[in-house]
């Protein structure tokens, strides 16, 4: 970059600086410090943009410092999440042209990252451990606020792992910096004051717990297989034992690698489609648009931890939406019906509709609070997750 370009990176950052501080998501003078020091431009090279292919698909442009620096500079430093990697192989430098595919690395939203930085509460002699490095940007950000010898981030991609190792090292930074499965933590870095995940997760890994100090403090994102999501901070007990609350907001993460949801086979689909079609209907109480509300969608996934959501339209039929379990052998169809209102059909051991509404009916009795009423505690073994309610607490074991 030429002089003008540097003078223009930096007063770049204090813009964004400035936004993130507005918007309530940065408000210690040390993290603001922090991101009008670390040039975010470093870690995003090149990226994807989003953007509207044919029948409303989600097509992902690249965009690079080499082709048009200006545009890239701008968006480098805008409060957006740049996506880097998709479908787990695509970089940017790959394609010239609009392409389809899943996000599956990304700089995470600067207000989202500076905002998690604050929820952890560091101290200047703390040590934190990153799950997900991704790009390094927020890798940067921890080590300009507390050295490098306090942080050590993990990331399982090679190559996603290889790329921020390198812009860590041009940006003037050396954390400890791992490539593996960040579900098994850095036990050669225990104990750890801080662990903070940049991907969610399923189920809070006991190695986790094992490394992170007593009143030593957890953020991840908890999800599922509904794509249901809530930020949730732990603070650690004396007895090995985790708890916390969920934070407010509408946060979301990729899921950790190993904890994706795994493929359902075209056969037990239709093993699937033929169970249902002698199974028993009735109308159902809850429709699945329950999954048009952030936290709707999370007391869903809480009744169904191991279900996964298609919808399918048969011949040109309606849009049905189905429920697979693989992990219980057990489906539900919910239909929609030309008056208004669903059918539910359902097989196998668990009833899956029927534990989404009686999710929901507690959910509901209890005034339909939002994500920040949840609480949660684990142990590495049991996950819980309740909810206070009028007739005491609620839980469900994920
Ligand atoms: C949203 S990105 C990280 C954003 C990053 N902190 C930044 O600021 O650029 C999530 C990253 O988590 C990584 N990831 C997914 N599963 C993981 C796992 N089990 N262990 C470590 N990293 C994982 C992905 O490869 C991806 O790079």
């Amino acid at each position: 970059m030429t002089d003008d370009n540097d003078t223009r990176a930096a007063s770049l950052r204090y813009a964004l600086a400035d936004e993130l501080q507005r918007s309530g998501d940065l408000h210690s003078q040390q993290w603001r410090s922090a991101v009008e020091r670390v040039p975010r431009h470093l870690f995003v090279p090149e990226f994807f943009r989003w953007t509207d292919g044919p029948n409303g698909v989600t097509l992902w442009a690249p965009v690079s410092g080499d082709h048009d620096p200006d545009r890239w500079l701008d968006l480098a430093y805008r409060n957006e999440t740049l996506v880097t990697q998709l479908d787990r192989h695509i970089t940017p430098r790959d394609v010239t042209e609009p392409v389809s595919g899943d996000p599956t690395s990304s700089s995470t939203l600067p207000g989202l990252v500076v905002r998690m930085l604050e929820d952890l509460n560091v101290a200047d002699h703390m040590t934190v451990l990153e799950i997900g490095t991704g790009t390094g940007y927020s890798t940067a950000l921890m080590c300009d606020r507390l050295g490098d010898d306090k942080i050590t981030s993990i990331e399982v991609d090679p190559s996603v792992a290889a790329t921020a190792a390198a812009a860590l090292r041009r940006a003037g930074f050396a954390p400890n910096l791992v490539n593996g499965d960040g579900l098994d933590g850095v036990p050669e870095r225990a104990p750890i004051d801080r662990v903070i995940a940049t991907c969610s997760v399923r189920q809070i890994p006991r190695t986790w717990l094992d490394q992170t100090r007593p009143g030593g403090r957890i953020l991840v994102t908890i999800t599922g297989w509904l794509r249901g999501y809530g930020l949730a901070m732990l603070d650690m007990g004396d007895d090995g034992i985790a708890e916390g609350r969920f934070l407010p907001g509408t946060i979301s993460f990729m899921i950790a690698r190993p904890q994706a949801p795994p493929t359902i086979s075209d056969e037990w689909r239709s093993t699937a489609f033929g169970a249902l079609a002698d199974a028993e209907p009735r109308p159902a109480v809850v429709g699945p648009d329950i999954r048009k509300d952030w936290t709707g969608t999370f007391v869903a996934q809480l009744a169904l931890p191991t279900a996964q959501e298609q919808m399918i339209s048969i011949d040109g039929g309606p849009f049905i939406t189905y429920y697979f379990d693989t992990a219980t052998g057990s489906a539900a169809s919910l239909t929609p019906e030309p008056g208004g209102g669903w059918t539910v059909r359902q097989t196998g051991p668990v009833r899956l509709w029927d534990a989404v509404e009686s999710a929901v009916a507690i959910w509901r009795r209890a005034g339909s609070p939002e994500i920040d009423q949840f609480r949660i505690r684990t142990d590495g073994h049991e996950q819980l997750v309740w909810l206070d309610t009028a007739d005491g607490p609620v839980s469900w074991s994920l």
